[in-house]
């Protein structure tokens, strides 16, 4: 029988990075401010928006005179930050929750703070749930955690999930979380206007808003000044990213907008960034099929620091599947955009999302979500089977009515798939020479080094003269599923 669990690969580049870490460690807080000698900390599910969320937790804290430590035990706060994206996601945070009791054990005064989208979507309900929680903060108001917590050590229970329609945190300069100061993630928008009919996000996030350009040019350009040398620039769908000096034009939807309004795109975004220095690479994620267009590719074909790499979720490869998943777009569509992107951008790698199972999905059609991926054959991919979330369109609207045991064995289908495309992807690399920024010591040996080359896949090699952050050229020599193996070339 499948574990849950390994339906999920962890990979550090995705918005769905559901390990465990983001440890923050700001020993001596933040210069100039007076530490009010208490210790915080706060630990990340969830995507790479939740991730990057936490770093601007850390920086609210910190300006408040919080320092962090990663030692839970030694903590007057603990801070979750967790996920509702699926059934599995909301249960490891309840099962890490009951680890956090120990805390208020030995500490009585310790607070336990819930922030994020379970946050947001149970609302004060988590508070009869879990008798452990003092605090609940959804992801727009964080700003307001000084308060709150002034509030629970007060004796009350505080709650703030008001979602803002404005609040983009451009302001905020984040904590970089268990960093490893050559690569960093940039959110760029937050929230959703999508409403993909299975899909909690809309709900927890709340409306799309875009962030000021200026604020992010600076962060990366802040970032790079620091000797960081890849951003990646973050939000549900990238693609739909706008921005415009007039309030009444930045409050359109992409499909209200004029010709005549004035408004800078993601294509302007992403060149933008380029920009800042053709030392600093920059990748991006996610990119929704329906509105990622040409000119995106032809910025990425532009500036060789644009990565080539595109995660570009499928779900499914069924028209009618996908029109009750309200994707609008269709099989035709995505092969469309995938056509495009292997014109304009042979070298260019790309993974995918995929869900089964979803609501009256037939074996037919389940047929045809492997017959899409032999066709593209992903370097790599992200399957999951369907979790109906309460709220969503298509909890309301349709029967979650395919078996588990259907469920289970479609998706060991389409994980074994994936399993062939991405050995054949590796093996077909062997020989070739790509450059790749130095990222870290490999887990394994601290005599070889890794980093990741433009297509984003991981390579370790013998360290050499290498140094982390430093570009160098590395020929594969062997591979694996998950990595490509290799050695420097002078
Ligand atoms: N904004 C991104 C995805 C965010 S959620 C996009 O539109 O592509 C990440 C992935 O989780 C989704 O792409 C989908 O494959 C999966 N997912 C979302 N809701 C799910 C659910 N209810 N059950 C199973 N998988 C789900
Ligand atoms: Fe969810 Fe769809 Fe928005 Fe992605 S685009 S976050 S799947 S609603
Ligand atoms: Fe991300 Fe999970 Fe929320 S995937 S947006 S943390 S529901």
């Amino acid at each position: 029988m499948l574990d849950l669990k390994e339906t999920f690969q962890a990979h550090d580049h995705s918005l769905l990075s559901e390990d465990r870490q983001g440890e923050v460690i700001v020993k001596e807080g933040l210069r100039g401010i007076q530490p009010n000698g208490k210790r915080f900390y706060i630990e990340s599910y969830g995507c790479q928006m939740n991730f990057s969320d936490s770093e601007i937790v850390a920086s609210v804290l910190c300006e408040n005179g919080y320092v962090s430590t990663r030692d839970y035990n030694e903590a007057d706060l603990v801070f979750v930050n967790t996920c509702s994206i699926r059934e599995n996601a909301e249960q490891r945070v309840r099962n890490r929750l009951k680890n956090f009791s120990v805390v208020k054990r030995r500490k009585p005064d310790a607070l336990i703070g819930v922030l994020g989208c379970m946050a947001e979507r149970l609302k004060e309900k988590f508070l009869e749930e879990e008798q452990l929680v003092d605090i609940v903060v959804g992801p727009d108001a964080y700003r307001h955690l000084p308060d709150l917590i002034s509030e629970a050590e007060s004796g009350q229970k505080a709650v703030n999930v008001l979602l803002s329609r404005e609040e983009t945190y451009a302001d905020i300069s984040p904590v970089r979380l268990s960093s490893n100061g050559v690569t960093a993630f940039i959110s760029i928008m937050r929230g959703c206007d999508n409403m993909c009919s299975f899909c909690v996000v809309p709900f927890t996030r709340g409306r799309e808003r875009s962030r000021n350009p200026k604020s992010i040019i600076a962060e990366a350009q802040d970032l790079f000044d620091k000797g960081y040398r890849e951003v990646t620039l973050l939000g549900q769908n990238v693609d739909s990213y706008r921005w415009s000096e007039d309030p009444k034009v930045r409050g359109k939807k992409l499909i209200e907008l004029k010709d005549t309004d004035d408004v800078f795109n993601f294509a302007n975004l992403l060149e933008a960034v380029a920009q800042v220095s053709p030392l600093l690479r920059v990748r991006f994620s996610t990119s929704h099929p329906k509105d990622m267009l040409d000119d995106v590719l032809y910025v990425m074909a532009k500036y060789d620091n644009i990565c080539e790499y595109i995660h570009l979720p499928v779900q499914s490869g069924n028209s009618e599947v996908l029109n009750r998943m309200n994707r609008t777009y269709d099989r035709a569509w995505y092969m469309n955009r995938i056509d495009a992107i292997r014109k304009i951008l042979p070298n260019t790698a790309i993974s995918t999302d995929i869900i089964t199972g979803f609501c009256g999905e037939t074996e037919e059609q389940h047929k045809e979500t492997l017959s899409i991926m032999q066709e593209i054959k992903y370097e790599m991919a992200y399957m999951f089977f369907y979790s109906e979330r309460p709220g969503t369109l298509a909890a309301k609207r349709y029967e979650d009515d395919v078996l588990e045991v259907d469920k289970k064995r479609r998706l060991a289908e389409i994980i074994d798939l994936q399993r062939e495309h991405s050995i054949a992807r590796n093996k077909a690399d062997l020989g070739k020479t790509f450059e790749v920024l130095v990222e870290k010591y490999s887990k394994r040996s601290k005599d070889d080094l890794c980093g990741r080359n433009s297509q984003n896949k991981m390579i370790v090699f013998p360290k050499g003269d290498a140094t982390i952050g430093e570009y160098i050229q590395v020929k594969v020599t062997d591979y694996s599923q998950a990595i490509l193996k290799g050695e420097i070339i002078a």
